[in-house]
């Protein structure tokens, strides 16, 4: 599970909605997300899909339930991701809306 704060677009784009500076939080996503595009390269021959996903931004424990989305609607990439059919992509980065950009 990814977030588009480690998104390196959506952080260099003037304007973007990005949340407040986390110098922690924000590049472990941005590392994980290569690593979710070498481990679809290492399984690409095999039926595993791998895939990064955004919940949004989900009123939880890790935000102080700050966050704006139910943490049910959070898990619904959670749940696509998981229940792609075997034709489906691999190493990508989705949120709700579609394709989020590294
Ligand atoms: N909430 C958001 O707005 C948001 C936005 C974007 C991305 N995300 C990502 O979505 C994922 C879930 O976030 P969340 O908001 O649900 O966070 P959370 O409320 O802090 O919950 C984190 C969960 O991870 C478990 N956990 C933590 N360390 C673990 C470990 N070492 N081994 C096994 N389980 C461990 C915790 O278990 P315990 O309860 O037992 O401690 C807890 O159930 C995270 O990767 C987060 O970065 C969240």
């Amino acid at each position: 599970m990814s977030s588009t704060v480690g998104s390196l677009t959506r952080q260099t784009t003037p304007g973007a909605d990005t949340g407040p500076i986390a110098v922690a939080y924000a590049p472990s996503k941005t590392f994980l997300n290569p690593v979710t595009v070498q481990y679809a390269k290492e399984l690409r021959d095999t039926n595993i899909l791998i895939n990064a996903g955004c919940p949004g931004f989900c009123a939880t424990d890790l935000n102080g339930f700050r966050g704006v989305r139910t943490p049910q609607q959070g898990a619904a990439i959670a749940i696509r991701l998981a229940t792609l059919p075997d034709d489906g992509p691999t190493g990508g980065f989705f949120d709700d809306a579609g394709v989020v950009p590294w």
